[in-house]
């Protein structure tokens, strides 16, 4: 999946370039329309995958956009499993991208 945004002097509904929002992640800070999701911001940033999978490591970032998956998650603030398709970004939050392995990966072959 590739993050495409239409800038605003070139979109024909001739919408105003919203108010931004900064949040953190990982340290980076990343600015988005206020408005967006986290998972928006992050994709108007370039990053189309934020975590892996606890199996394979498999790149993992948006599959369904509708909050049915939990491919998405990550953490924001203290709050774990946050689905980033579905938060609103606040400014001045600060999300944490969860890395896990099962305690039962260990030893296993890819597949
Ligand atoms: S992308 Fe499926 S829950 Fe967020």
């Amino acid at each position: 999946m590739t993050a495409r945004r239409l800038p605003a002097q070139h979109d024909p509904a001739e919408r105003t370039d919203p108010e931004r929002v900064r949040i953190t992640v990982d340290g980076a800070e990343l600015t988005g329309p206020a408005g967006s999701t986290i998972a928006g911001i992050l994709l108007e940033n370039g990053r189309d995958s934020w975590r892996t999978t606890s199996r394979d490591s498999r790149p993992r970032g948006v599959f369904c956009g509708i909050g049915v998956c939990y491919d998405c998650i990550l953490t924001v603030g203290a709050e774990r499993d946050v689905r980033a398709c579905q938060r609103r970004a606040c400014d001045g939050d600060v999300v944490s991208l969860q890395e896990e392995t099962r305690p039962d990966a260990a030893g296993e072959g890819a597949s």
